[in-house]
């Protein structure tokens, strides 16, 4: 899916009224929280990279925050939100004067349906990161889930596309909408190249799909 496609997607989203999504809130929210504190106990100085909604951060504050998003929508009403933070409107593929101590990058990378805005985005991480690199994506390839199928698989028959629909239901990396597997370990060496470690791998969460990967700047 060109990537333009995918900022209508969450634009419309958000237009509409859509959220983040259930990684932001509730008992997944708790758990992300309790990775980057075992790590930092001060997150005071954080380049969020796709933002979102900021429900992650819902009671918190930031004493110098940068957020990226692709949606105006999301990134207006965020700056009517916290008028003190700064907000960029961009692809995170592109790449911005942002630095900070800590970089997140939270359930964005399974909704990247292009490889070389994969990449861009990841090497874009690595040059916001003055030290901590913290990011939630699949482990597993959520697709291959029989209730994701059915779902994907119904909205592409209703579309009148029974190939993408047959293709789904049989078990793919990518649903043709928003959503694309990649195996990420396979991305750790742009990480070393860039002069991170992968400091620990949290597979932990209430998400059985989901990881933490926690990247630290080598000394
Ligand atoms: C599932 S939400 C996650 C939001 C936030 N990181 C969180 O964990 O609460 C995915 C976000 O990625 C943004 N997004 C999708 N593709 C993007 C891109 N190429 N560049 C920047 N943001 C993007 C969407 O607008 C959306 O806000």
């Amino acid at each position: 899916m060109p990537e333009s496609k995918s900022f209508n997607f969450w634009d419309d989203h958000y237009a509409r009224g859509g959220t983040s999504g259930d990684g932001s809130v509730g008992e997944h929210r708790e758990w992300k929280w309790s990775v980057v504190k075992q790590y930092t106990v001060q997150v005071d100085d954080v380049v969020d990279v796709a933002c979102g909604d900021l429900s992650f951060w819902a009671g918190r504050d930031c004493m110098r925050y940068t957020g990226i998003d692709i949606s105006s929508t999301i990134i207006e009403r965020n700056r009517k939100i916290h008028p003190r933070w700064q907000f960029i409107l961009a692809n995170a593929a592109d790449p911005q004067q942002a630095k900070g101590r800590i970089v997140f990058c939270f359930d964005l990378l399974f909704h990247i349906m292009d490889d070389n805005i994969y990449t861009g985005i990841l090497q874009n991480l690595t040059q916001y990161s003055a030290e901590w690199i913290f990011i939630f994506t699949w482990k597993k390839n959520h697709l291959t889930y029989w209730k994701t199928r059915v779902r994907e698989g119904y909205i592409h028959l209703r579309k009148l596309q029974p190939l993408k629909a047959a293709r789904i239901l049989w078990g793919t990396t990518t649903d043709y909408r928003y959503q694309t597997y990649r195996d990420f370990n396979q991305y750790v060496p742009l990480f070393e190249s860039a002069g991170f470690d992968l400091h620990a791998v949290h597979d932990d969460s209430p998400n059985p799909w989901g990881a933490r990967y926690v990247f630290r700047k080598r000394t």
